[in-house]
């Protein structure tokens, strides 16, 4: 029996003016996307853009069902609608934020399962790493891989 170990590696910045400015415009575009959540139930709104091999960004927002599981978040809106729209370019990153009536929570909002599974697959998809940016007001996330917040991806059929 052997012990095993699976480590992360992340940045943390304190804030945007950190970041390098492909970030800064990523995470701008994402916190502007979060205008667009309809979130009547959680009230819970969330802002995500897609950053393409050829430079475009495409934004997403949570939008919530009378019937749950109908609804989609953020993440998925915005990665369905850039593969829909530039089928032939690759993702290189995703930024996400989010919080309670559009006020951007203090840590940053992490994205589901489901969320990560479908950007490990356009990651696959590419080739190359695809990098996750989370937002909060009080600190920010940055993630160079999707392997980074879903380790042992399946991908084997
Ligand atoms: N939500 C997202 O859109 N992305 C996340 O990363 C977390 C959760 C949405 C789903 C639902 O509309 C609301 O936030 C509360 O869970």
């Amino acid at each position: 029996m052997t012990l095993k170990e699976i480590k992360i590696n992340f940045t943390e910045y304190s804030e945007v003016e950190e970041m390098n400015p492909e970030d800064r415009e990523l995470a701008s575009e994402a916190l502007a996307a979060m205008s667009g959540a309809y979130a009547p139930y959680s009230h819970f709104h969330v802002g995500a853009a897609v950053r393409m091999s050829n430079g475009q960004i495409v934004r997403g927002a949570n939008q919530e069902n009378a019937a749950f599981p109908s609804g989609l978040c953020a993440e998925r809106t915005a990665m369905f609608a850039a593969s829909a729209r530039y089928p032939d370019k690759d993702m290189r990153s995703i930024a996400i934020a989010g919080g309670v009536f559009g006020r951007l929570g203090s840590e940053p909002t992490t994205p589901c399962g489901a969320c990560r599974q479908v950007m490990a697959q356009y990651q696959t998809k590419a080739g190359k790493p695809m990098s996750v940016i989370m937002l909060g007001s009080k600190r920010i996330w940055k993630f160079e891989r999707v392997d980074d917040i879903l380790p042992l991806i399946f991908d084997a059929i």
